[in-house]
């Protein structure tokens, strides 16, 4: 190289040396875990919305089984050339049966399949598959002659696609259950089911039933598998249920009463569901609680999927933007005992009532339950004078149940703040808050937590999700935007663990074709699910929840906003690895050189999962279900200087694993 060349070279590196930014440094200390992350840190909200459980997971095909909506034959139509006045009749035995006082009376008279039936739309038609073996039962009562039922499932076109026969025998005064199994022939996401009737004499029936085999873990009358496999792979850290509003009810009478929830399910006596009418925008006149999914089912499915049952019992107020009745206090002893037998009924052995009632419904060992909440959201002084009488009764009985109480509708605002004090004086042990904000609310709020009292009562965050448009707006999606500005937020839960104990996004399931509020975590229809961007975030989170927390600093603050970048880091005692997650909220590529100081030893390889989509409107769909889903990569760890150059990609969300090897 000649001298003038070595001088231009020396020059050019010179000058590109003094302009090139050095990468930002971004220390996580490794060897101090700060504070402990709950178990229960990230878990699901579930609640009857949207046809989350009736036409969702609750896996019955038959609306209406009972007769019992409003509109007795509301979800059936009457078929057949025998089809004459009075052939088919509504009865109600409502002094003999309060809870399921409707039946059918069918007159047949050498009555043939084809000559008189009854169809059933199913919750927006029913979801068929080939080859797949369906379990139709029924309740009778008959002393027709040769009395039989032909049941058909029909194709969109009105085609059979499976049939099967089931005679009536027994001929006396009494109610049968009887039931029958046949094949579908075909596949079909909008079929129905045809009852043919066959005999001569009156058939009287009720509890006209059809479920699929593959339920979850195949149990009998379960719940709709596919939909329970995207909570298990969640692994969530608990499962709060049943709701939501629906736990207020539109009134009091209409309130979840979790009692009338377990035991045979013709004695579960069905409410309307507050969600059927609560939308003019969105009306479901045939939206109701049946009650096939109880209090049992519910605290069965939190066994299964290992995550704390989290129930919410009415405090005696129903919802207060509906009518806003209230028990009065002197009243209140009936829901406060609904409070205590609970946690007997969950807890108790079986020589308690309650405990006996759980052996006697077929699960002897109690279901260990930690946690409860008194009231949704609720507010004003009237909710706090309830509270305080259901506090003292259950933790007289029960000193270690830890209280969840609302904070009402809204993170801040009057409301909020007489609630938020009164609860602490109150020593609440946890504080349910909820936000429906726009994206912009979780970016800016991504140091809530930061200051909250470590030693007062903790949080959980109950009811959440960014919101597109506006709240209830039909608009709302399920976009990036919003899930990403979600995993920013989440960044500011987790750093604040010591404080923050459990999370969840709300609502969990919608039915495609019968949802009321949008956006919702996981989308379905009568035969496909799909997670939503939100869904994979919420899925990291919880995949990826360590078991402490640990500081990671750029500058000595926290990451939670400083280039439109979030970040947390949590440790994982049980692998050893450090956890990282970082939102990068910008159109731009950044990069951190992230040191992990005290660290003794580490893998040279280190795993990312990255979250990412240039669009921020993009959404998932049934179609294109994984359009924003994660993908893993292995990534370089510096062993020796314990530095790992992340490079963070426009619009992402990444989610680092650093394994400490001893
Ligand atoms: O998640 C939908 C509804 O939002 C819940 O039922 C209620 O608690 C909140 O207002």
């Amino acid at each position: 190289m000649n001298n003038l060349l070595k001088t231009a070279c020396l020059l050019l590196t010179t000058a590109t040396l003094s302009t090139a930014q050095p990468t930002p440094v971004v220390k996580v200390n490794v060897s101090q875990p700060v504070a402990d992350i709950q178990p229960t840190m990230w878990g699901v909200f579930f609640e009857d919305i949207n046809f989350g459980a009736d036409g969702g997971i609750y896996a019955e095909m038959v609306k209406n089984r009972s007769f019992e909506f409003y509109r007795p034959l509301m979800g059936w139509s009457v078929q057949g050339k025998k089809n004459t006045e009075g052939t088919i009749l509504v009865e109600n035995r409502q002094e003999k049966d309060t809870r399921n006082p409707r039946f059918l009376r069918v007159a047949t008279n050498n009555t043939n399949k084809g000559d008189l039936g009854l169809t059933n739309e199913g919750f927006r038609g029913m979801g068929i598959k080939n080859g797949l073996r369906y379990d139709f039962s029924v309740m009778y009562r008959t002393q027709a002659s040769n009395a039989k039922l032909h049941v058909e499932l029909l194709n969109a076109k009105g085609e059979p696609i499976g049939q099967t026969t089931l005679p009536l025998n027994q001929s006396d005064n009494n109610w049968h259950k009887q039931a029958v199994s046949f094949n579908a022939t075909a596949t079909e996401p909008k079929g129905k089911m045809n009852v043919w009737f066959e005999g001569t004499g009156v058939i009287d029936l009720d509890m006209i039933s059809l479920f699929p085999e593959d339920t979850w873990k195949k149990r009998p009358g379960g719940m709709r598998a596919d939909m329970i496999q995207m909570l298990a792979d969640m692994k969530p850290g608990f499962v709060r249920f049943p709701g939501g509003c629906i736990v207020e009810g539109f009134d009091l009478d209409q309130r979840y009463q979790w009692k009338k929830t377990i035991g045979p399910l013709e004695e579960r006596q069905l409410v309307i569901n507050r969600w059927n009418f609560e939308f003019a925008h969105r009306p479901t006149p045939d939206y109701f609680q049946t009650f096939g999914l109880g209090f049992f089912e519910y605290f069965q499915l939190c066994e299964d999927i290992g995550a704390e049952p989290l129930p919410i019992l009415n405090c005696g107020m129903a919802c207060q933007f509906n009518t806003a009745e209230l028990v009065p206090l002197e009243q209140l002893d009936p829901y406060v005992q609904d409070a205590v037998d609970l946690i007997e009924f969950a807890n108790g052995d079986a020589s308690t009532p309650w405990g006996k009632v759980r052996a006697s419904l077929g699960h002897p060992k109690p279901f260990n339950l930690k946690l409860l909440g008194v009231g949704n959201e609720n507010w004003g002084p009237q909710y706090i004078d309830r509270l305080a009488i259901f506090q003292k009764a259950i933790k007289a009985k029960y000193p270690d149940m830890k209280l969840v109480c609302s904070s009402g509708t809204d993170p801040n605002g009057e409301r909020f703040d007489y609630l938020n004090g009164k609860l602490r004086d109150m020593k609440a042990d946890l504080i349910d808050e909820h936000y429906y904000r726009r994206p912009e609310w979780f970016l800016e709020n991504a140091r809530r937590y930061d200051n909250y009292d470590r030693n007062g009562s903790k949080i959980f965050a109950g009811e959440w999700a960014a919101q597109s448009d506006k709240t209830v707006s039909v608009n709302n999606k399920n976009n990036w935007l919003c899930a990403l500005s979600e995993a920013a937020f989440m960044t500011g839960l987790e750093r604040n663990a010591a404080v923050v104990n459990m999370a969840s996004y709300a609502p969990l399931f919608a039915n495609a074709d019968a949802w009321q509020w949008t956006p919702d975590l996981i989308w379905v229809d009568n035969l496909r699910v799909y997670g939503t961007p939100n869904y994979y975030v919420q899925k990291l989170y919880s995949l990826n929840k360590g078991t402490h927390t640990l500081k990671m600093t750029q500058n000595n603050e926290p990451l939670a906003g400083q280039d439109s970048l979030y970040a947390s880091a949590a440790w994982d005692k049980a692998t050893s690895e450090v956890i990282l997650k970082v939102a990068n909220v910008s159109d731009k590529t950044q990069t951190r050189q992230i040191q992990l100081d005290g660290a003794k030893k580490l893998d040279p390889k280190g795993k990312l999962t990255l979250l990412k989509n240039d669009n921020l409107d993009a959404v998932n769909s049934f179609e294109n279900a994984t359009n924003v889903s994660p993908v893993d990569q292995t990534i370089p760890v510096d062993a020796r200087k314990k530095t790992v150059a992340l490079t963070l990609a426009p619009k992402s969300f990444s989610v680092v694993r650093i394994k400490v090897v001893q």
